[in-house]
């Protein structure tokens, strides 16, 4: 039995964002019709100075792929002391008929992209049609992967960016500016920054509330990605009172998402959730309705983006006939 085996590098030139955005979008489809198995993830938290490393598994049965991806996260000594990474992925993908290994595939690249997607496909659903001007709160790896997949599918004027470290602030500005050209303004304070948003995004690894409601203008879109884990908070959760909230996915977000928040202190009931922004794609629920509503997508990030993701980036190494075949035994 044949296993494909592709290295990071292979990665990166198997797959652009627009294909990105589209796997990502049938992910969401798939994970609102039925043809999606994906249980709780699974974590294994080392003592400092090491870090955790989490396990996602999804089985698709449009395409018959079971995939798992391991993420490593926080290993803060490795590149002085071991000469790695602190964080890093790995993708295997199985082949749901024979349960057989189809893929080994580096997998440090598909966290940021499926991510970065899912922030498009909600702009696209979500945000106002003259929306030009984002904010980004936060400006470390995914505040960048975010621009790069909403910039395929709007036109951003500018940037307004703020970080609680300057040093990644000032970094982020220089990457962003030379890759894009688009002027990127370092805000001075984060009322600032939100007050001329048309999008938000926050990426932060914030334990509480960074953003306050009376910041917020009629008619932002909010894009919340970093609260995947119970502990975590980035929005006033008086933000979601009159709020259009839209999950991935229901049970993740109000069990460790952001919309947990606003349920906890009774701001919101479940029943205050508009949608899954499947249920959108798929036509069974409206995206945004008028100029003035404030739009949340709370995104939890699930293990069927990262099969969709893998499945195409194999799809496509098969016909490009790239990567390296491997065999653990002839028959
Ligand atoms: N929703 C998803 O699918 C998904 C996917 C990947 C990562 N995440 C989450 O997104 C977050 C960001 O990930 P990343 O890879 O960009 O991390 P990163 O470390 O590259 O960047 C985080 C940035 O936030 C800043 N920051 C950290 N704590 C802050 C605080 N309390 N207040 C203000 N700024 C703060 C840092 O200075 C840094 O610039 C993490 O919480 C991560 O778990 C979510």
């Amino acid at each position: 039995m044949k296993t494909l085996l592709l290295k990071k590098e292979e990665v990166s030139r198997l797959i652009n964002m627009q294909e990105v955005i589209d796997s990502v979008e049938e992910a969401y489809k798939a994970f609102n019709s039925g043809q999606v198995e994906q249980p709780d993830y699974l974590g294994i938290h080392l003592p400092s100075p090491r870090g955790e490393i989490d396990f996602k598994l999804c089985y698709f049965s449009e395409n018959e792929m079971i995939s798992m991806k391991s993420s490593s996260g926080g290993f803060n000594d490795n590149p002085t002391a071991y000469g790695v990474p602190s964080g890093m992925g790995t993708i295997l993908l199985f082949d749901a008929r024979t349960g057989g290994l189809a893929c080994v595939m580096d997998g440090s690249l598909i966290t940021g992209l499926r991510t970065g997607a899912a922030g498009a496909v909600s702009v696209k659903l979500l945000a106002r049609k003259d929306a030009r001007k984002i904010t980004s709160i936060g400006t470390g790896n995914q505040a960048r992967m975010q621009i790069r997949a909403i910039n395929e599918v709007m036109k951003i004027q500018e940037i307004h960016a703020w970080d609680s470290s300057p040093e990644s602030l000032a970094k982020y500005k220089s990457d962003i500016e030379r890759e894009f050209g688009t002027p990127v303004k370092a805000a001075k304070s984060k009322q600032e920054a939100v007050e001329q948003a048309d999008i938000l995004v926050t990426t932060t690894r914030g334990k509480g509330s960074l953003v306050e409601a009376a910041w917020v203008r009629p008619g932002t879109h909010i894009v919340a990605i970093g609260t995947d884990q119970k502990g975590k908070q980035e929005l006033d959760p008086e933000i979601f009172r009159n709020a259009k909230i839209v999950n991935d996915s229901l049970s993740q977000c109000t069990e460790k998402g952001e919309t947990w928040h606003p349920l906890n202190k009774n701001i919101i009931t479940r029943n205050d959730i508009h949608a899954e922004i499947g249920e959108i794609l798929l036509g069974k629920k409206l995206g945004r309705e008028d100029e003035e509503e404030i739009t949340i997508f709370d995104s939890t990030g699930m293990a069927i983006q990262d099969n969709a993701t893998a499945s195409k980036i194999y799809q496509n190494a098969v016909e490009q006939g790239l990567g390296t075949y491997f065999a653990f035994f002839e028959k």
